[in-house]
């Protein structure tokens, strides 16, 4: 299927590593042009550079997503070099473990602003250009909003954050045709989610109990599945969905995982 992606240029935060990378992959073999932007710059080259090395086109931009300033000066950027942008992937986020006990109010806040601060920054100063050509933006959400997690109340509620905003921001952009989706993701092994799992005392047996529960195959999601789901959600071939969070995790959240 041709997803019609050809040339666009779409915006992934984070679209260095783990998750975002694969969805710049993703991206380039459908031949758009991902902008992959995150705080560093070795990373994000080297994405960039791996991209154009498979015959794809890349562009970056260097921001650290908690500075809002930043975030504006990537969109800048992008714009001086290809005067246009079609898409928005909020993806970058940490599952920082400031926990209820154990954390504090300042800790808390932080992770939202980590978590969710850049999504609303980012939708709002690349607004202005998508409304020109109906852009589309896809939110990265995960399975902890729904089922929790424990001992991560600010990566949790800057979750339950990206949930609600994709629903509000596809009402509020109806006027110009600007789609808002999310995908929800619960177990992918990524950078994160390594250095997560290495936080428990015996991370290989944790890491094969959790993989034994999730109903699908027993095993993780990969970043190009969810890449998949993503570049789709972006496309003209799903016109008509909007203010939708897909779930792309094996049947973790919803199915019975005691069978
Ligand atoms: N891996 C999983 O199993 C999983 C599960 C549920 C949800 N998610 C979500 O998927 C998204 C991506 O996760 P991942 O596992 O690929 O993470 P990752 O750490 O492997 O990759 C994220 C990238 O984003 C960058 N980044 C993060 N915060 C940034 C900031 N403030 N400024 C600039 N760059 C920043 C990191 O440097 C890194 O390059 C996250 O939002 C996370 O909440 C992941």
């Amino acid at each position: 299927m041709d997803l019609g992606l050809k040339d666009k240029v779409i915006l992934v935060t984070g679209g260095d590593k783990g998750i975002g990378k694969g969805i710049s992959f993703a991206l380039a073999e459908e031949n758009a042009i991902p902008v992959i932007i995150g705080r560093t710059e070795k990373d994000v080259r080297s994405t960039a550079e791996e991209i154009k090395e498979k015959g794809g086109e890349a562009f970056y931009a260097i921001a650290e997503l908690t500075d809002p300033e930043q975030c504006k000066k990537a969109i800048e950027k992008t714009i001086a070099r290809y005067g246009k942008i079609n898409g928005l992937v909020n993806n970058a986020g940490i599952n920082d473990g400031v926990g209820l006990e154990h954390g504090n109010y300042k800790d808390f806040l932080r992770s939202l602003e980590r978590n969710v601060g850049h999504y609303y920054v980012m939708a709002h100063y690349v607004l202005p250009y998508l409304k020109k050509n109906k852009g589309s933006i896809v939110n990265i959400g995960s399975k902890t909003s729904f089922t929790g997690q424990g001992n991560t109340s600010g990566y949790t509620a800057a979750n339950g954050a990206r949930n609600s905003l994709t629903r509000e921001w596809a009402v509020e952009l109806l006027p110009y045709s600007i789609r808002v989706n999310a995908v929800i993701v619960a177990e992918c092994y990524t950078p994160l989610y390594k250095k997560w799992i290495n936080t428990f005392e015996n991370p290989k047996e944790r890491l094969k109990e959790i993989t034994d529960n999730i109903p699908l195959e027993n095993r993780m999601t990969t970043a190009e599945e969810i890449a998949n789901a993503v570049v789709f959600l972006l496309s003209e071939k799903s016109s008509h969905t909007t203010g939708q969070l897909v779930f792309v995790d094996g049947g973790y959240t919803h199915l019975d995982r005691a069978l």
